[in-house]
């Protein structure tokens, strides 16, 4: 994963450009503004979030402008505005996962990383975040990490241990 600040001016490396054509090429003359979504998700794969001077990059390739990308990334919460850590544990905080122990595991998440929600890990390698039904309420509660959304279920303090260690040795 690039990194990349807030300030920093970006160069899209050559072969995301080469999927923006990709994607763009889907939609009609005119509405290249469609294919927005998709590249936002393309510059959030490879930066780990979505900078200012990233998404006026997007505008500039789209012939938008910027107001028309940040609108749409400050509206869907799966887009980062701020940077991450590497690993981002999105534990569902609603009713049904809560009922069985969601709040613990966030809790216990908070205390074993030593990160507030939301924050990043000293080392630069976790951040999490409470996040809406994540659609596998029958196996509550449950996770998924990004950057390519696995899931994880039943959780048990045991098992977000286990998870955690794994995670660490991927490094
Ligand atoms: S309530 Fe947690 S997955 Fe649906």
């Amino acid at each position: 994963m690039l990194k990349v600040t807030e300030t920093e001016q970006v160069e899209f490396p050559a072969a995301m450009i080469s999927e923006f054509e990709t994607i763009v090429q889907r939609y009609p003359e005119g509405k290249q503004k469609s294919a927005l979504l998709p590249l936002l998700h393309l510059v959030q794969a490879e930066y780990g979030w979505l900078s200012t001077a990233s998404m006026d990059r997007v505008a500039g390739y789209l012939d938008i402008h910027p107001i028309e990308v940040y609108e749409v990334a400050s509206f869907y919460t799966m887009f980062f505005l701020k940077p991450q850590g590497k690993f981002v544990l999105e534990v569902c905080r609603t009713g049904p996962c809560c009922l069985v122990g969601a709040e613990k595991i966030m809790k216990h998440i908070e205390v074993t990383l030593g990160v507030k929600e939301g924050e990043v890990s000293e080392d630069g390698m976790f951040s999490w975040r409470g996040v809406e039904c994540l659609a596998a309420c029958g196996m509550a509660p449950v996770l998924q990490i990004g950057p390519d959304y696995t899931f994880y279920e039943n959780l048990t303090e045991e098992s977000v241990n286990q998870l955690i260690k794994d995670l660490k040795n991927k490094i």
